[in-house]
């Protein structure tokens, strides 16, 4: 499969099809045979550093993001390794912490958290720095109907590359323009957004509806 630049695409498709596992190899955390291209460059040893530069992937599990003794630290960290100056860490971190509406927990421990809030805090750690692709595993899951909502209206303003896995079919018909379903680790079908979400065969063979 492909995805062109500015374009938002969902991955769907049953529990075990192999979303998370494709989302592991677009930033090289997990590495197979085939070929994976980011921006023209191939996923090497060579080229890791500047794909991770590019690629910004929210993980399933928000546990796999967080390590820091406090929220801020974590949305820091991304722009601290960046090399940004501190001020510009600052502003980058509150920045993406007010876009997930979690400024007041910029002191609070990680761990304490909810999960539909450490869900917020993973996604600010990825918007914090500014990554041109940005990849999501489930950013929904979780999160109470207006978080979902205000974090789908954020997502839409975005001008990102994005690749969403999601069993969420209303994200998928409002933020984005394709969709892939895998299968059993494989594209299944892809086409336009409106098109796979109409095939109502296609959906229930894939445990969607
Ligand atoms: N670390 C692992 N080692 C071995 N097999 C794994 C590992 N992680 C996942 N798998 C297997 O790979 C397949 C694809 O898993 P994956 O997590 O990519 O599915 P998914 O589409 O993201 O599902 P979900 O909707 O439940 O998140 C599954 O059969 C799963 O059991
Ligand atoms: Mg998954």
């Amino acid at each position: 499969m492909s995805v062109a630049q500015g374009e938002k695409v969902a991955l769907v498709g049953a529990n075990g099809a192999g979303k998370s596992t494709l989302i592991g190899h677009l930033n090289g955390v997990l590495r197979g045979s085939g070929t994976v291209r980011i921006d023209g460059l191939e996923m090497d040893k060579a080229n890791l550093g500047r794909i991770r530069a590019l690629v910004g992937v929210v993980f399933q599990d928000p546990d796999d993001q967080l390590f820091s003794p406090t929220v801020f630290e974590d949305v820091a960290f991304g722009p601290t390794y960046q090399g940004h100056d501190k001020p510009t860490i600052r502003r980058k971190a509150h920045q993406a912490l007010e876009a997930v509406h979690m400024g007041d927990y910029a002191g609070r421990n990680p761990y304490h958290l909810s999960s539909g809030e450490k869900k917020r805090i993973a996604i600010a750690t990825v918007l914090s720095m500014d990554p041109r692709i940005l990849v999501l595993d489930e950013p929904t899951a979780g999160l109470d109907p207006r978080s979902r909502r205000e974090l789908i209206e954020l997502l839409l303003e975005l001008p990102q590359t994005m690749v969403i896995a999601t069993h969420d079919l209303a994200l998928v018909e409002r933020l984005t323009s394709r969709t892939v379903v895998l299968g059993g680790g494989e594209v299944a079908a892809e086409g336009s957004t409106p098109a796979i979400l109409e095939d109502e065969d296609l959906l229930a063979r894939h445990g969607l509806r």
